[in-house]
This record gives C-alpha cells, structure tokens and sequence, in this order.
C-alpha cells in the first residue's frame, strides 16, 4: 500500500467493536445456559477465530454481521479436529483455561506468530489446578494439548507477568472448581472478564487496595445475557493520534470504550499535550466515550512500568506521536512487547529509523528523539505481518514527506476490517470516514 500525507485530516468515524470485550463475551456466552445477544462484536479474524472454535466446541452461533446469537448448551463437546487461534493469543490462552476444566482432549494452534508466543504462562497455573497440558518445549509452545478434568482452585496465584489474558485463563477456569480460585496481579490490567461475569450471572470479588485481588468462586451457573460491545480504544487510537501529527487535523471517533486500565493512551496523548476532549457517553458496564483529537505541538514523555499494562496495544502508534513530537520519549518496562505479534520492540525501531527518526531498543523499551512537529522521511515499511505495526506506520505516513509504502496491509484484517478503506479516504480526500 502506497502512503502519501493528505494536507489536512478531518472527520468523525466509528470504529470496530472491542476486541477483547468480544473474546470474553462470546467464550461467556458459550459456556452458560441459554441465549446470548452480542451486539458490535469485533469484525476482525481474531474474533472470528474464537467463534470458530467455540462452535467446534458445540455452542450454537448465529452472526448477522456484528450481532452474534450464541445458544450456550452450558456443556462443551469434545471438537473433531485441531482448534485453530489463527494469530490469536487471547483465543488460545482464554481458550486453554476453559478446555482444562471440560472432561474431554483439546488441541489448540494457530499461524506461524501463534505458534512462537509464550504459553507456558497459562500452562504453568492451568498444571498447578490439575489439568494436563501439553505442548513443544514442556507446554511452552503451541500446538498445545489439554487433556482436561476436575480441577481445584488455586489461591492467590501471583502472576510472573501483568497479563489480562493469563489471569482471564485462570479466572475461567476457576469457574470450573468447587471451591475459590484468586489471583494476585503485579500491577493491575484489563478488567473485561470481571466486567462481563455478573451480565451472565456470575459473580467475582476484585480488591484494588490488595494491588488487584480478584476471587472468583467455583461452580456457578451462568445464563445467557445481552451485551453491547464499545468501540475498540486500540482501534480509535491510530486515528486519534493521525488528528494529532496531520497538519490541521480535527478527528472525532465516537463510541469508544475507555475502560480505566485500557485508556493509559488518552492520559499519555493528554501529557504530551495533544489538544484531545473526552465526551462521556452512557455505557452499560464498560465506560463509553467519544473522542476528539486536533493538531498539537507534542512533547516527548517517558512511560513507565505501571502504565505499561494500560497502553501496551497502543506503544506502536505512541511511538509514532513520539517521533513527531519534541524532545526525547523513553518507554521503560515493556519487555513484554517482544511477545507479541511479532517483536514490537524491534519492529518500532527499525521502522522509525527508516523514517529517518532517531531511536534506539534497550531490552525492555527504546528510546526516541522527536522531530518537532517536521514531517517523517516517508520510507518502506516492513509489517512483520503484525496488525499494529501496519496501523501505527500507515499513519507516520500520513506525516512524512515522500511516499510510505507498506509491505503488506492483509494483516490488519486481525482486527480492523475498515481500516484499509479509511486510510484510503484520508489519502485520497484528507477526510475520514
Ligand atoms: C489482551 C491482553 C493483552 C493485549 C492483547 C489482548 C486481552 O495481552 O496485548 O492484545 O484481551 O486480554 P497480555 O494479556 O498477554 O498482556
């Protein structure tokens, strides 16, 4: 795809469903009693991959676009044939926790990426409650084998790594247990799971004060519910950072969700000082918002380890305002970005080096000097096939003098289905929509 920067952006636009609402949502839905209404589920394959395998898993799906109508039978069967993830990790490892707790064998994969992603994080806790977990490397690596069975609650398990989708593992299959499971987080992250339980009927206890307690009680019933899932705020984030660096930019993107631990990007944007507004809107129990961006003089900033679980989708299209910001921006305690899609570190870096910016890695972040509001060095961008990094690099090319061309744009298909047809207006017309 070919990147030339328009003279100005504006618009107001929605974007797709979040995707780690519609994960939770439709596993939920699954594994209850009844039916299920999910409306603005996630268009993007991620999310697909996940109905996919709940549907080999027996529940009843019906998709009217982004409305999904799962008939849960409060009983999984044992699937025919291998469960596929496709690139993703919230599938696999929210998947795994279900599957150790179904009396029945399981085998989860995925593509190339999914297969070298760590999953002896999920293994680990899931072997600890009694399951038996299988994979290359003692259970590190995908495909991985559930032989599932009765399993005991396990109290106050720390987690080595601040990871939503680990705990989100272990909460369900906690649910499975006669007695209480509880987890310890080492700095609180996404809350979605814990969210969505009592919409199906369940019920959790999460202590803040304890520095993220959250005890969830075996053996409960739950039933099918209506949910309505926000806008991704990971979505919304490349356009709200494009109305940022676009000379005369002036975005709005509406109806998305700004879940407290997902929203450290709009308290990171706001301190480099970005012009942003954040008009509340009601929500049901996540916190919607529209959101408003315009051409701003940015610092750089430092982003520490307590933000990082907050933001970590966001660093790629974070380091993309950095570069054009003023001043240095260092990002600290994000090793955890290296077991992504593909190595983020590394991947930001070489990439604003081909746009003639200034950065370097350390093991756990990198380290950039902002251009100052100048335009990028339009370049050739390599995507390593990850979603994010395709996103967060199609929009420096809309602040970069020059052509920007990307390697490959099928890979934003992940989770954003429209993106590819936005950008195309914002080249063509400088609006969005
Ligand atoms: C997610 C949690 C995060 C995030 C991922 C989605 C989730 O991963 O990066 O895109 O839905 O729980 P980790 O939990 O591995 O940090």
């Amino acid at each position: 795809m070919r990147i030339t920067a328009p003279s100005s952006l504006v618009g107001q636009l929605t974007v797709p469903g979040d995707k780690s609402i519609s994960h939770r949502a439709s596993i939920l839905a699954s594994i209850a009693r009844g039916k299920s209404v999910i409306r603005g589920y996630a268009p993007g394959a991620d999310c697909a991959s996940t109905l996919r395998c709940l549907a080999q898993l027996g529940a009843g799906i019906q998709r009217n676009e982004d409305t999904i109508i799962i008939e849960g039978r409060g009983q999984l069967l044992e699937p025919a044939d291998v469960l596929d993830c496709g690139n993703s990790g919230t599938s696999m490892r929210l998947l795994a926790g279900v599957l150790a707790a179904q009396p029945f064998m399981s085998v989860l994969s995925g593509d190339s990426s999914l297969r070298s992603r760590p999953m002896r994080r999920v293994a680990v806790p899931l072997r600890l409650m009694g399951a038996q977990i299988y994979g290359r490397q003692d259970g590190a690596l995908a495909p991985v084998v559930v032989l599932g069975g009765v399993l005991h609650p396990l109290k106050d398990y720390r987690l080595p790594v601040a990871s939503a989708q680990v705990k989100s593992c272990i909460l369900l299959a906690g649910l499975f247990t006669t007695g209480q499971t509880s987890v310890v987080e080492p700095s609180r992250t996404r809350d979605h799971t814990e969210r969505l339980l009592p919409d199906f009927g369940g019920s959790i206890t999460v202590d803040g004060d304890a520095g993220g307690l959250i005890t969830i009680r075996g053996s409960q019933h739950l039933v099918g519910a209506d949910v309505t899932v926000p806008g991704d705020i990971s979505s919304a984030a490349f356009w709200l950072v494009a109305g940022a660096i676009v000379p005369h930019g002036d975005v709005t993107v509406t109806g998305v969700g700004i879940n407290p631990l997902r929203s450290g990007f709009l308290a990171v944007l706001q301190r480099m000082g970005c012009r942003l507004e954040v008009f509340s809107r009601n929500g049901g129990g996540e916190p919607v918002a529209d959101i408003r961006t315009r051409n701003s003089n940015l610092s750089g900033t430092e982003i520490g380890p307590d933000e990082i679980p907050t933001l970590i989708d966001e660093l790629p299209i974070l380091a993309v305002a950095a570069a054009l910001a003023g001043g240095r921006t260092v990002i600290r305690g994000a090793a955890e970005l290296r077991h992504k899609e593909t190595d983020r570190i590394a991947a930001i870096v070489n990439n604003l080096r081909q746009m003639g910016v200034d950065a370097e890695e350390t093991p756990d972040g990198f380290v950039l000097e902002g251009s100052g509001g100048k335009p990028l060095r339009g370049a050739r961008i390599t995507t390593y096939r990850d979603h994010r990094i395709a996103m967060a690099f199609a929009v420096a090319g809309l602040a970069a003098r020059d052509e920007t061309v990307l390697d490959d744009t099928d890979c934003v298909e992940v989770s954003y289905p429209g993106f590819v047809a936005s950008l195309q207006s914002a080249i063509g017309t400088g609006t969005l929509r």
